[in-house]
């Protein structure tokens, strides 16, 4: 067997995504990832997926003898961003949309270990972040940048990198991906191919594909508006204290992230009315 054959070996092909995580290499038909203090709770909710049917994920496949997470490797192409014009199509939306329902679904009643121990920002010395959306309703994956999605034939298709994955809401998940894919950005900051695209309709499409109920769709403007504030101020602390964040801190991010919070906060009439509007045909 090919993963037999590979078992000891330190090799392997770099993956380098966002540049988040150093050591992840691909070995064969594995991916290989150092082990963190929550990896061997996210394996667990990655084989709690498995087990429901959900196989969109990577498979975990345990430990190697070095000490790193095994995960199936999954096939398809992975965007870079800036997010391309290829992937600005509506159709994009509806498919991630659609997989993220079904993630939510299968992650739904799944009851963590007792000694689960969740990703923590850097800067927040271990402590968990107190809800920004209420009480957590479910496990799932919380992180739909571009480097986590996996597509084929032009649509999202899979989800990985599962390392943020934690106990939340679906609105708070729903309101990241919008963040990453809409994206809710100020127009300035978005990639080539997204500038001139309507943010209030793609917050719309997005809605309608998910199956928002009303309820979720009064709330999520409004929690947008918290969680874009949010990602700034712990993306400030963490580039205080991690080389990582601070460079990407120092590439853009200080002042990417005020402007989306301006943004958002500029346009939350009209992105809550547009998602607040029934989904055409109903
Ligand atoms: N299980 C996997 N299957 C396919 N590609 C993967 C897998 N895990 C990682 N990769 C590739 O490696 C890149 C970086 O891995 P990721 O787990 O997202 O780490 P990071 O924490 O750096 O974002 C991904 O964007 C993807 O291209
Ligand atoms: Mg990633």
């Amino acid at each position: 067997m090919r993963r037999e054959s590979t078992e000891n070996s330190a090799e392997g092909e770099p993956l380098v995504g966002d540049g988040v995580t150093p050591g992840i290499v691909r070995v064969g038909d594995t991916v290989r990832r150092p082990r963190r203090p929550f990896t061997a709770t996210v394996q667990s909710y990655l084989a709690h997926l498995q087990a429901s049917g959900f196989t969109d994920a990577p498979t975990p496949l345990g430990f190697d003898d070095h000490d790193r997470e095994v995960l199936s490797f999954v096939p398809g192409e992975v965007p870079r961003e800036p997010l391309p014009a290829a992937v600005r199509g509506p159709e994009v939306l509806v498919a991630l949309a659609h997989l993220i329902r079904r993630l939510h679904d299968a992650s739904w009643g799944w009851s963590p270990p007792a000694d689960a121990v969740w990703f923590s920002m850097p800067g927040r010395s271990g402590a968990p972040q107190p809800p920004i959306d209420g009480p957590p309703e479910l496990v799932t994956h919380r992180d739909y940048c571009p480097g986590n999605v996996v597509f084929r034939d032009g649509v999202p298709t899979a989800l990985i990198d599962f390392d943020l994955a934690a106990p939340t809401t679906r609105l708070y998940d729903i309101a990241n991906a919008m963040y990453w894919w809409v994206p809710l950005w100020d127009p300035r900051d978005r990639p080539a191919g997204f500038r001139d695209l309507d943010a209030v309709e793609r917050v719309a499409v997005f809605a309608d594909a998910y199956g928002m109920t009303g309820d979720q769709r009064s709330r999520l403007i409004p929690l947008v508006r918290r969680m874009v504030a949010r990602f700034h101020r712990t993306a400030r602390a963490a580039a205080e204290v991690d080389p990582v964040f601070r460079r990407l801190w120092d590439e853009g991010v200080n002042v990417r992230m005020p402007r989306a919070e301006a943004w958002v906060d500029s346009e939350a009439p009209r992105l809550s009315a547009a998602v607040e509007r029934p989904p055409s045909g109903s």
